[in-house]
């Protein structure tokens, strides 16, 4: 939800490292952001409202600066402002966070009687409580130690203490920290892209631990003070993943990293045997449940239908933040599936928690290696997709299409309902499947009929139903278009009243068994006035306008049908001005309920 940075070192370009460290985090938030830095034998703090760009018309860079720490918001406490934007200093404490403070109103109310507050904000909580804790203890440890103790909630935290300017402490708890060093300094931050200009590899902060990163080193310890040695992590993207490469938007650019995503796979997945190397064997439970929020919630809706009809095996696909908190009926029978990119959703986490106290095998999904869910899941598939900065996912929903195609193929394979001789077709088509000629069409044209419409529905049955689901997603997410995604038959029991002359229906038409159903539903739009715009395999002449993606195997078509799907959104957006990347109120990675 937030971005956090770090830095502490011998390079005087603190300020620049700590900025182009932001701006990386951006798709984290972007309402405001802040930085403080040693100044001067104290800590100097300038926040701004709006982009990191604001913030750095602020900075004097040839200020020789070698520590400090900065933050940009997405808000959950108070609006976002100058004021509400971190760091928050409270004496001789100064912090950033990420995450939510649950009981941050009852520690405020205890220490309004001893500190005048000045902003809305859960974060100003923690820098008096720690402050106050600090008064009594003296010593900056054990007073985050105690701090920790007294914090309910999620907390990505980077402190600094007036009184001990050459370290920066590092503390979190379900929300994402990252520690690394070279021989120019050490680094904290919330994600990779802010630290691969300086090296691939970092530590992964655990929740019983503290770092204290200075100058030449990172140690880190637990809450009784005794050294923790910890393994390095190797991020295997490249530079690259973090910097748009000529591209206007993160998002296309990401949409065209999904031919190179395509190839990886196939070129892993050759054969059946590649694939029952990685595909753990899941084919003695008798129920499955997908748990996810968003767009991969969307993946499990395909899942759903994949593994209902090439494995015969039920699936139930549930959103996360309901299912957390429902009952769910599983037994040592069941498997329960949590898909992510991000591996961080606050949802999707507590749902993964509550399965596994109920003592139920837990798989996941996961795109960020090393994320709470994959950590905690007891068996993970990572999708390789690389960082994704846009908010908007496209590259990784693509990744996730794949693994759970695969995953279908080996389970039918292990229950004998699909054979060799099929997997080794779809893995052949795999490999030679182009979605160049998909990406390079020209979306403009649907583009321009979209970009002034109020609202727009999108249509489809079975799995082109779920394809619809994402593709209302990234409209509406991106272009802020209002649009429904509806099962066709489901539409004319109260929906339907709203189609009127020329509103935009997007049909997706993939599915051979059901292709006649769905045309009938086009046609009942039509005859109220929609414009139909198909995006199929098949000849539609009933269209308004069709968008030709290519016939592949069933099993195949909701990859080369979303991207269609994907691209309207982007030149809509593009088409209305939008902040395609950051597009208002959202944040890439959702830590809080
Ligand atoms: C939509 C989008 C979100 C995420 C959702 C889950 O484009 O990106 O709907 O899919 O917030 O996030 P992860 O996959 O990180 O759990």
């Amino acid at each position: 939800m937030c971005g956090i940075v770090g830095y502490i070192g011998k390079s005087n370009n603190a300020l620049k490292i700590l900025i182009d460290g932001l701006k990386s985090l951006e798709y984290r938030g972007y309402d405001s952001s802040g930085i403080a830095y040693v100044f001067h034998d104290d800590i100097k703090i300038i926040k701004e409202k709006g982009k990191v760009s604001e913030l750095e018309k602020d900075l004097d860079f040839s200020e020789k600066i070698n520590s400090g720490i900065a933050h940009t918001r997405w808000a959950t406490h108070g609006v976002p402002s100058k004021l509400n934007a971190h760091p928050h200093r409270c004496e001789k404490i100064t912090l950033v966070h990420n995450g939510i403070i649950e009981n941050y109103a009852e520690l405020k109310n205890e220490l309004e009687k001893k500190y005048k507050f000045k902003s809305e904000t859960d974060t100003e909580v923690i820098a008096v409580l720690l402050n106050d804790i600090y008064k009594e203890k003296n010593d900056i440890f054990s007073s985050i130690v105690e701090l920790k103790k007294r914090l309910k909630g999620s907390y990505a935290l980077a402190i600094m203490c007036s009184d001990s300017l050459d370290k920066i402490y590092a503390i979190r708890k379900d929300s994402p920290l990252i520690i690394a060093e070279n021989k120019e300094g050490t680094f904290l931050a919330s994600d990779v892209p802010a630290i691969i200009k300086y090296t691939k590899k970092y530590y992964l902060l655990l929740e019983d631990e503290i770092a204290v990163l200075s100058c030449d080193n990172v140690k880190f310890y637990n809450d009784s003070k005794e050294e923790i040695k910890k393994e390095l992590i190797t991020f295997e993207g490249s530079s690259n993943d973090a910097e748009k490469e000529g591209y206007s938007h993160f998002m296309l650019k990401e949409i065209n990293e999904e031919k190179s995503i395509i190839k990886k796979f196939a070129a892993r997945y050759k054969t059946i045997e590649d694939l029952l190397k990685d595909y753990e064997d899941i084919s003695s439970y008798d129920k499955i449940d997908i748990v996810a929020c968003g767009s991969a919630y969307h993946v499990g809706v395909i899942a759903k239908y994949l593994i209902e009809e090439y494995v015969k095996t039920p699936v139930s696909v549930e959103i996360a933040s309901e299912y957390r908190y429902k009952n769910n009926f599983l037994t040592n029978k069941s498997l329960a599936i949590f898909i992510s990119q991000s591996g961080e959703t606050a949802d999707t986490l507590a749902s993964l928690r509550k399965v596994k106290e109920e003592k139920v095998k837990t798989l996941s999904i996961v795109n960020v290696v090393g994320s709470s869910i994959a950590r905690e899941s007891d068996m993970v598939i990572y999708t390789k997709a690389g960082p994704e900065i846009a908010v908007a996912t496209t590259k990784a929903f693509i990744a996730q299409l794949l693994v759970i195609t695969y995953m279908t193929l080996v389970l039918g394979y292990r229950k004998e309902l699909i054979d060799s001789c099929y997997i080794n077709k779809i893995l052949k088509e795999i490999h030679s499947l182009d979605i160049s000629k998909i990406i390079d069409k020209d979306y403009t044209k649907v583009a321009e009929i979209l970009k002034d419409k109020k609202s727009i529905f999108y249509l489809g049955r079975n799995i082109d139903y779920a394809i619809a689901l994402e593709g209302s997603l990234k409209l509406k997410e991106i272009s802020y278009i209002h649009s429904e995604a509806y099962a066709s038959g489901e539409l004319k029991h109260g929906t339907i009243s709203l189609i009127e002359k020329n509103t935009p229906v997007i049909s997706v038409l993939t599915k051979d068994a059901i292709v006649e159903k769905t045309i009938s539903n086009i046609k009942e739009v039509k005859a109220r006035g929609a414009f139909n715009i198909v995006v199929s395999p098949i000849e539609c002449d009933f269209a308004d306008l069709v968008i030709n993606i290519p016939k592949v195997s069933d099993i195949l078509m909701p990859i080369v049908a979303v991207i269609p799907l994907q691209l309207i959104a982007f030149e809509t957006a593009k088409k209305k001005g939008c902040d395609i990347d950051k597009p208002r109120n959202l944040a890439k990675s959702v830590t809080v309920e």
